[in-house]
């Protein structure tokens, strides 16, 4: 059978999910189930002196109103509220916790009752009466007042932080033969995944809990869960078999877990809660990020100098930041860098990952910025990036374990037809259309999370894969089947996986790209420990043909275990478990990352878009976008491609349509929904060609990178600097609207 890694296998789920057999996390119908409808503030700061439940609780069906000074009891420290990806520094909004408003939009009331249409009524007719105090959620008002963020002593923070600068930047910056400068300004952007957040609560007789739960991390969301409510793990059983998609937002867990628990609790029933879409803006967002860059160059084209400044939000009562600014000194070959990065601190939520976090947004400034000195020193913008390559780590001065990025230069050019590039802005035409064309690099961290996976092999020739990371849609089940199918020697329809319950072996949260090149070496890991019990089995037979064969040669193919020197000597998986006695072989390992300390790992990207824009009318199509991506070994060409084209209709989005639009004056946002907050839609997307580049790596045993996060770097600023070839005319302020070109 042929081996399954690296190729373009369908979804195993996705029948299920096309069927509408797949459920969602407010897909689980029990009987007695009841609903509730969370009430928001519409206040931003301030405290609520009363609330008036009369009218909600006086509607027929309304079983209970949940408020802050009428709920079950909460855990009162901060350290209960701490979730895996909870920044370090802050204390975790507490939902229903105390009179305190935070943010507008922030729950303080949950209506429970027999219907969702009675819920929602009755959560209509609840009245707040606040004590307001004065709030700021402006981030250009705050910039002044912006404070550097303390270190981070979470973990899950640590592969984010700011790295040391290097060499005299200052003085580089000041001797150097070209100089650009430019301030770059990335608005507040919200998730928007399709699956609204929900929770369904089962609660039984002895107190124990059943979740459903929309989230990227079971286990993160059981021991959250655990803490406020005082529980252990094994009353607390949090599910989340699908995800409609989590971008990041689902990192945390979100209020309405909190909410559906308190009411099953309270009623002792079941108890679902559905956020609305306009009640999603009430969860964390991409940070706006105002940036300042300065870049130093010889007359050569190569970099003497980076300075990167910038200034991202989060809320009063948080620090929410990633390495913010570092990604400037890390993609070039530059002597001299510095960076510096401050918080301001405002009346929202607090801000959160969104799909490569950090990144998206720093790269757009800084190859915007890169684009703007290609135009200074008059060389093509592709060979800027080649003249400033780096073959080595810039923070660490570290060889990497792979860089295919000249690679993914070389495809994506040649695909895109880069080489017929006319230089000059202004200088290519289609009819009454402006045409330009732009390019971009994307950068973004290949990790390994330590991760522990069980197989169960029987001797039927089934295996059982499982382990407790979701998939948050990207492939996660597919690639999992694909890995333990060619580990196993097993067809992929004879391997099942479960994944999403938080009674499977540990795994921390799916984020940050690294759960395929976690889950698959873990599954390698303990696919070698099936082979190696199945293997001690075959050579106790009489006369084994494997009699004197060691673990790393033999390997499990066709249902058999077979010599890597001499195929004709094999025992098959049914023959072993019988002579043995056994009809299961079940092992559980975990897999720590294949730490190298003198290699580092990347993952890199490789983006041109090529607009047309409307001189009257200011339009800006994106006519073609051919993304080219080195991220090691790609386990599955299908739904990596489908990362990759995901990515680049978000980079769309950002270049062109996102922003949270919000009224100071009342600190609410105003765009709360997929109307007026823009996405591209199918007219807005035309031509995407993927290309997955060749990246060989041995960093892990299998060489997986991981591909999630990747396309997206880079994709807002290949199109920002097409319209810049385009037009003319640069836009520094995303996202790039018609009236902005007009300016
Ligand atoms: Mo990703 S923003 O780490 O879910």
């Amino acid at each position: 059978m042929a081996p399954y890694i690296g190729t373009a296998t369908s979804r195993v789920d996705g029948a299920a999910k096309v069927t509408g057999a797949a459920k969602y996390a407010a897909d689980y119908n029990v009987p007695g189930l009841a609903h509730g409808s969370v009430v928001c503030s519409t206040i931003a700061k301030g405290r609520i002196t009363r609330i008036d439940t009369t009218a909600a609780m006086a509607v027929k069906g309304v079983l209970t109103v949940l408020t802050h000074d009428r709920r079950p009891p909460m855990a009162d420290n901060d350290e209960a509220y701490k979730d895996d990806a909870a920044p370090s520094v802050g204390s975790p909004f507490r939902p229903l916790y105390d009179d305190r408003i935070m943010f507008d939009g922030q729950p303080i009331g949950l209506v429970v009752a027999e219907t969702p249409e009675i819920a929602r009524l009755a959560a209509s007719l609840v009245r707040a009466e606040y004590h307001r105090e004065l709030h700021v959620t402006d981030v250009y008002r705050e910039r002044d007042r912006a404070v550097p963020p303390q270190p981070a002593t979470n973990p899950f923070e640590a592969g984010f932080l700011a790295p040391k600068p290097r060499g005299t930047p200052d003085r580089a910056l000041a001797a150097a033969a070209v100089r650009h400068e430019g301030e770059y300004h990335v608005p507040i952007e919200h998730h928007n995944p399709m699956e609204l957040y929900a929770s369904t609560v089962i609660v039984d007789g002895n107190g124990k809990l059943t979740v459903y739960d929309k989230t990227q991390g079971v286990q993160n969301v059981q021991k959250y869960l655990c803490g406020i409510f005082g529980l252990q793990p094994e009353d607390v059983r949090v599910l989340s078999p699908f995800m409609g998609g989590g971008f990041g937002s689902g990192l945390r867990p979100q209020f309405q877990v909190v909410l559906a628990v308190l009411a099953a609790r309270a009623l002792q029933r079941p108890v679902r809660v559905v956020l609305t879409r306009q009640q999603m803006y009430g969860l964390g967002y991409r940070p706006a990020m105002i940036q300042r860059i300065a870049l130093g160059a010889n007359t050569g084209g190569t970099l003497d100098a980076i300075t990167h400044d910038a200034i991202t939000v989060t809320s009063q009562y948080e620090d929410f930041h990633r390495q913010e600014t570092g990604w400037s000194g890390l993609l070039y070959k530059c002597d001299n860098a510095k960076y510096e990065h401050r918080l301001a601190r405002l009346d929202l939520a607090t801000s959160a990952d969104m799909r490569a976090p950090s990144a998206t947004s720093a790269v757009y400034a800084l190859e915007s910025a890169m684009d703007e000195l290609a135009v200074a020193l008059e060389l093509d913008p592709l060979e800027l990036r080649l003249r400033c390559y780096s073959d080595r780590d810039q923070h660490g001065d570290l060889p990497y374990g792979s860089k295919a990025l000249r690679e993914c230069y070389r495809q994506g050019a040649d695909a895109f037809g880069w080489d017929k590039r006319s230089p000059a802005p202004r200088s290519m035409r289609d009819g009454s259309e402006l045409v330009g064309w732009g390019m971009a690099t994307g950068i973004w961290e290949a990790l390994q999370v330590p991760i522990t996976v069980r197989i169960a092999l029987t001797a039927n020739g089934h295996a059982e894969v499982a382990c407790a990371t979701s998939d948050i849609g990207t492939g996660t089940y597919t690639i999992m089947a694909q890995v333990a199918a060619d580990m196993l020697g097993l067809p992929l329809d004879s391997v099942s996986v479960k994944l999403g319950d938080s009674s499977l072996p540990q795994s921390p949260v799916e984020g940050g790209s690294w759960i395929a090149a976690s889950v698959s070496n873990g599954i390698a890991t303990t696919a070698a420990a099936v082979r190696d019990e199945l293997l001690r089995l075959a050579r106790l037979m009489p006369d084994s043909p494997l009699a004197n064969a060691a673990p790393d040669e033999v390997a499990l193919a066709d249902g058999k275990l077979v010599s890597k020197r001499e195929a004709s000597r094999a025992v098959s998986i049914a023959d072993a478990m019988r002579h043995g006695g056994v009809d299961r072989i079940e092992r559980e390992k975990t897999t720590e990352p294949a730490h190298d300390a003198t290699r580092a790992n990347n993952t890199h990207a490789a983006t041109f878009a090529e607009v047309k824009v409307d001189e009257q009318l200011g339009v800006i199509r994106v006519m073609r976008v051919v993304s080219a991506v080195a991220a090691g070994r790609i386990l599955n060409t299908k739904t990596a491609g489908s990362q990759v084209l995901g990515s680049v209709v978000w980079g769309i989005g950002m270049a062109l349509h996102e922003e949270t639009l919000i009224d100071h004056r009342i600190g609410r946002i105003m765009n709360a929904n997929i109307a007026e907050y823009h996405v591209p839609v199918n007219a807005d997307v035309h031509d995407i060609k993927v290309i997955l580049v060749d990246e060989p790596d041995d960093s892990n045993p299998l060489g997986v990178k991981g591909i999630g996060e990747i396309a997206m770097v880079g994709v807002a600023a290949a199109i920002a600097n097409a319209v810049y070839h385009a037009t003319g005319k640069r836009v520094r302020d995303l996202p790039i609207t018609l009236d902005k070109l007009q300016r």
